[in-house]
C-alpha cells in the first residue's frame, strides 16, 4: 500500500523534499564552506593525491553518476567520468592507485555492481559507495562511503534515490574542492544552493497538475528525443530511461551538440523532443538548437527557467551546478503521468526488477 499515494512512484517523487534534507542532514559546514561526510575513510593528504576519478553505477545511478563526474571536475577540478559497471566489469580496466573509485548503489545489490567492486579491490582500486541501503552486499565491499538515506524506495524506477545521490555527489566535491582549489565564495555559494534545493522541490511538485495534462498528450505519440547539452546530458538521458521505464514510449536522449549530427533526421511533426535548456551559458546555443528543431515542425516541450515557446516547465534557478537536480523532477513527473495515462503498472514495469542480484 502507497499510503495514500496512487503508486509508490508517486509517493517516492513527493518524498524528495524530505529525502534531500536527510542527505544534507549535519554535513554542511557553514563555516569552512565545505562539507563533512563521516564514512570517507579519507583523509585530507590522500584526497589531495587523486588523480581522476571513475564512478561505476548502473541503469538511473549510472545516470547519478554522469552528474557526479561533472560536478567532481567542475568543482573539485579532477579529470572525472562514469562508466556503467556493466560494461566495466568485463573489460579488464587498468586499476590506479591514484584514481578513486565510486559506486553507486540504491539497493547495494545490484550484481553487476558488486563484481565490478570485488574486481577493483582484487586489484589494489580505491573504492567509495554511494549507497542508499544500510549494510548492503556493496556497502559492505568498500573501503568508505556516504549513505543516502533516502528511506526504502519500492517502485523499480528510482526517483528519490537518484536524486539523493546526485545532492551526495554535490557533497563529495564540494568536499574535495574545498581541500583543493574551490574558493570560500564559491563554497559557499554551493552550501547555500544546496540548502535551498527541498523548498524548490516542493516548488516544481506543485506544477503536478501541469505536467498530468502534458504527459497524457505527450504519451499518443510512439517516439520521442529528449536533449541536453552539457549537465543537461545526462538529464536527458535519465529522463528518457524513466519514460521509457514506465511508459513504454520509446525515447531517445542525445546531446544537442550531436542533433546535426543525425538525429535530426528523424524531427517531423510525429516526434516531439524534449529539451533541457536551463538559464546558464551555454543558453544561446540552446536557443538555436530549438530553432533547428522547430523549423522541421518538430513539436518542443523546453525543461529550465523560462518560457521558451509553447511547452515550458519552468523550475526555479538554482546554482547552475545543481541544475541538474531540479531540473531532473518535472520529467519524473512527466514519465510517472504518461504511464498513467496509458495505464500501466506504474511500481512494476514489465521485464524490470527493482535489483538485479544475478548474473
Ligand atoms: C535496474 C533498476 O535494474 O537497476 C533501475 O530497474 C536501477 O531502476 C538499477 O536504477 C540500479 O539499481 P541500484 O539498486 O544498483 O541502484
Amino acid at each position: 500500500d502507497a499510503e495514500g499515494y496512487t503508486h509508490f512512484m508517486r509517493k517516492e517523487i513527493h518524498e524528495q523534499p524530505g529525502a534531500v534534507e536527510r542527505a544534507l542532514g549535519g554535513r554542511l559546514d557553514e563555516r569552512f564552506h565545505t562539507a563533512h561526510l563521516g564514512g570517507l575513510n579519507l583523509d585530507a593528504r590522500e584526497a589531495r593525491g587523486i588523480r581522476r576519478v571513475k564512478i561505476l553505477g548502473c541503469g538511473s545511478a549510472y545516470y547519478a553518476g554522469q552528474v557526479g563526474a561533472q560536478l567532481i571536475e567542475e568543482l573539485a577540478r579532477i579529470p572525472a567520468d562514469a562508466e556503467p559497471a556493466s560494461e566495466f566489469r568485463y573489460r579488464n580496466p587498468v586499476v590506479e592507485p591514484d584514481t578513486l573509485y565510486i559506486a553507486v548503489s540504491q539497493s547495494g545489490e545490484t550484481y553487476d555492481t558488486l563484481v565490478a567492486v570485488q574486481e577493483l579491490r582484487r586489484k589494489g582500486g580505491r573504492v567509495l559507495g554511494v549507497v542508499n541501503a544500510v549494510g548492503s552486499a556493496i556497502a559492505r565491499e568498500c573501503d568508505g562511503g556516504v549513505y543516502l538515506h533516502a528511506g526504502p524506495e519500492i517502485a523499480v524506477a528510482s526517483t528519490k534515490a537518484y536524486t539523493s545521490q546526485a545532492v551526495v555527489f554535490a557533497l563529495l566535491a564540494l568536499h574535495l574542492g574545498r581541500i583543493r582549489d574551490l574558493s570560500p565564495s564559491d563554497g559557499r555559494r554551493i552550501c547555500e544552493g544546496l540548502r535551498r534545493l527541498p523548498g524548490q522541490i516542493e516548488e516544481i511538485l506543485k506544477q503536478e497538475d501541469r505536467i498530468a495534462a502534458l504527459a497524457a498528450d505527450l504519451a499518443t505519440y510512439r517516439s520521442m528525443l529528449f536533449i541536453g547539452r552539457v549537465r543537461g546530458w545526462p538529464i536527458a538521458r535519465e529522463s528518457a530511461q524513466k519514460l521509457k521505464e514506465v511508459s513504454y514510449v520509446h525515447a531517445e536522449a542525445y546531446p544537442s551538440s550531436e542533433l546535426k549530427h543525425g538525429p535530426l533526421a528523424l524531427v517531423n511533426p510525429e516526434l516531439p523532443t524534449v529539451a533541457i535548456v536551463p538559464d546558464d551559458d551555454l543558453l544561446d546555443k540552446n536557443q538555436s538548437t530549438l530553432g533547428e528543431i522547430r523549423a522541421r515542425r518538430g513539436r518542443v516541450l523546453t525543461v529550465g527557467h523560462r518560457e521558451l515557446g509553447d511547452d515550458s516547465l519552468v523550475v526555479p534557478k538554482s546554482e547552475p551546478e545543481l541544475d541538474p537536480i531540479l531540473l531532473t523532477i518535472p520529467l519524473q513527473l512527466l514519465a510517472y503521468h504518461a504511464a498513467v495515462a496509458l495505464g500501466n503498472d506504474v511500481d512494476k514495469p514489465r521485464n524490470l526488477a527493482k535489483s538485479v542480484t544475478v548474473e
